[in-house]
């Protein structure tokens, strides 16, 4: 037995030598140390045919080569995962000559939201309230609420988009359904603006979309005149069109104001002398205003005998198609990059 001993620990020498990848390891410990047959655990069953002090004194032997090889072989294991992964990190060079990737293109702002930028900077300085509202709106907000009951004719002007399934509910066709959220959520007195996109069921052309851009306003409070909306319109149409900008307003109607205007701009391709832009007229239309209904100030929760306000609607996009000399409407949805860089 004591010659299975030194037998067993030249092996290991050996084979230990032989070692070179992780699966020889594996196979290695088992070889030795294995549960069922290791050479290791073959000698200590030989233990038994032995008796009394030789039994004592093998067994301790055993013992004591077993703590030797043990740590043989974890010195082993240290340096042999150690080349391992030193020859791993070795093939992952980095080929600094291998041609990079084309650049990405840097993103833009978008036209709209640059003039939305401008637009809510603009009114911010004024002390306004920069508000949203959901596009998907409940039919009460964006009808009801505003003084266009169900049936009332006005509907037919602004058909939109319906969810199935959901009678109750509008893709809303104008920022006007922010209006009386916003008196419910902060009372009068009250002054805010509310840029956001609004939906139609229209076939689209030049100068329609099924998608577009507006820009609400309202200002509520006591004393708050015809006389204060105009000066609003008139420094918002300055700003963005140059000094040189007057305000017309004529008498239109609209649901929620009383007296309603519809608002132009001198044209400023020819400065009010009339072009082909404006048809001759000097004038571009792109708003509607007037002083709130009182039904639309009670909605919201203010008292009509106390209170008046004023409020306004611009076609966003056309503020823009103005401003920037866009002459197709659909483009600003086209995701065209043709368009967007010139931005
Ligand atoms: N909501 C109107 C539209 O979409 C625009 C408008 C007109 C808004 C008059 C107003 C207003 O606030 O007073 O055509």
């Amino acid at each position: 037995m004591h010659a299975s001993l030194i037998e067993i620990e030249k092996g290991f020498a050996e084979d230990l030598e032989q070692v070179r990848t992780k699966t020889d390891l594996e196979a290695f410990e088992e070889t030795y140390f294995g549960r069922k047959n290791g050479r290791l655990g073959g000698l200590m069953k030989e233990l038994a045919s032995l008796s009394g002090e030789e039994k004592k004194e093998m067994g301790q032997k055993i013992n004591t080569l077993k703590v030797d090889l043990l740590s043989r072989l974890e010195i082993k294991k240290q340096t042999l995962l150690g080349a391992l992964l030193e020859a791993e990190l070795a093939r992952e060079t980095i080929d600094v000559t291998e041609p990079r990737l084309p650049p990405v293109p840097a993103g833009r702002l978008h036209p709209l939201t640059t003039l939305q930028t401008d637009v809510e900077d603009f009114f911010s300085r004024l002390g306004f309230r920069i508000l949203s509202g959901p596009e998907l709106e409940s039919d009460y907000y964006n009808f009801t609420s505003v003084n266009v009951p169900p049936n009332h004719p006005a509907r037919d002007m602004q058909d939109t988009f319906y969810i199935d399934g959901h009678p109750d509910w509008v893709m809303r066709t104008h920022t006007s359904s922010v209006q009386v959220r916003a008196m419910r959520q902060y009372g009068a007195p009250l002054q805010m603006i509310s840029v956001g996109r609004v939906f139609r069921n229209e076939a689209t052309d030049v100068r329609h979309e099924h998608t577009f851009y507006q820009l609400e306003g309202l200002m509520v409070g006591k004393d708050i005149s015809f006389a204060n909306l105009k000066a609003i319109l008139l420094a918002l149409a300055k700003h963005l069109y140059g000094e040189k900008t007057d305000v017309r307003l004529r008498p239109k109607f609209y649901p929620f104001v009383e007296p309603g205007v519809n608002g132009e701009v001198t044209c400023y391709l020819c400065k009010g002398k009339g072009c082909r832009l404006c048809k001759n007229t000097g004038w571009l239309e792109i708003f509607g205003a007037g002083m709130v209904h009182p039904n639309v100030l009670k909605e919201g929760g203010v008292d009509a005998s106390t209170h008046t306000g004023f409020a306004f609607g611009f076609g966003f996009n056309r503020v823009a198609m103005l401003r920037y000399g866009i002459e197709d409407v659909r483009l600003f949805q086209s995701g065209d990059l043709r368009f967007l860089t010139q931005f």
